[in-house]
């Protein structure tokens, strides 16, 4: 298994062409594809739903789907995103009438399971359930758009999440969503994450190839 993962934000994907823009991003080099599902109450935008999903496996998209779910209620629909093809489903607590619960419907389908914290969110809803998850993911920009700027307090957050995954011995993907581009990548590295999320830094180029190489450079990956 690699270390180091680039999971592109399909939101800033071309929607005109999304089946060839997320193969050809994917044959440049992205490891996973990321979807931001928003529903305009939980965060004020709206995207799009488990379909988007099944068309792309039915396009022949096979990459690991990592799902965002930014949405309240956040149980019913879980199961229609990984008989869509999900393969992890990362939640935020706060959108969790009972978290562990939430936790238990997504593992019970086989699929693994994530939770997603806000810039200021606290880690303290790790305490109880840490034993039961396969990734922590850290916003890195406010929830809701693609195209924001990195929080630099975000840093000091992934060094504390760091020290909480190595303390508790369990193999943990570390994630980081929101603002990543060629400039701040190393020192997210270093300080811990293994999982990028990147959009725009992406979607915004012409030669996709071109700019993930250079990430990769960033952080190390050829020797991944
Ligand atoms: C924001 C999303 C992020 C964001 C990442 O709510 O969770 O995934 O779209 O995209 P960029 O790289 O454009 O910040
Ligand atoms: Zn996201």
């Amino acid at each position: 298994m690699k270390k180091y993962l680039i999971s592109t934000s399909i939101l800033s994907a071309d929607f005109s062409k999304l089946g060839e823009d997320t193969q050809k991003v994917l044959k440049s080099g992205a490891d996973m594809l990321h979807f931001d599902i928003m529903d305009n109450h939980y965060v004020e935008n709206l995207t799009f739903g488990p379909i988007i999903c099944k068309s792309l496996r039915n396009y022949g998209i096979t990459a690991p789907i990592d799902i965002h779910l930014m949405i309240k209620p956040v149980d019913r629909i879980i199961p229609e995103f990984i008989k869509a093809g999900a393969n992890i489903i990362s939640f935020h607590p706060e959108t969790s009438k009972h978290i562990d619960k939430t936790i238990q419907i997504i593992k019970n389908y086989g699929c693994k399971v994530g939770l997603v914290f806000n810039p200021t969110t606290s880690l303290n809803y790790l305490k109880y359930i840490i034993n039961k998850i396969d990734r922590i993911v850290l916003m890195s920009v406010n929830p809701g758009f693609g195209g924001q700027l990195f929080i630099e307090n975000i840093f000091d957050k992934i060094k504390d999440a760091k020290k909480i995954i190595d303390k508790s011995g369990y193999k943990i993907d570390l994630e980081i969503d929101g603002g990543i581009n060629i400039n701040n990548i190393s020192k997210i590295s270093e300080l811990g994450a293994n999982i990028f999320v990147i959009g725009t830094a992406i979607f915004k180029e012409k030669n996709y190839k071109l700019i993930i190489n250079k990430i990769k450079k960033k952080i190390n990956l050829f020797n991944n």
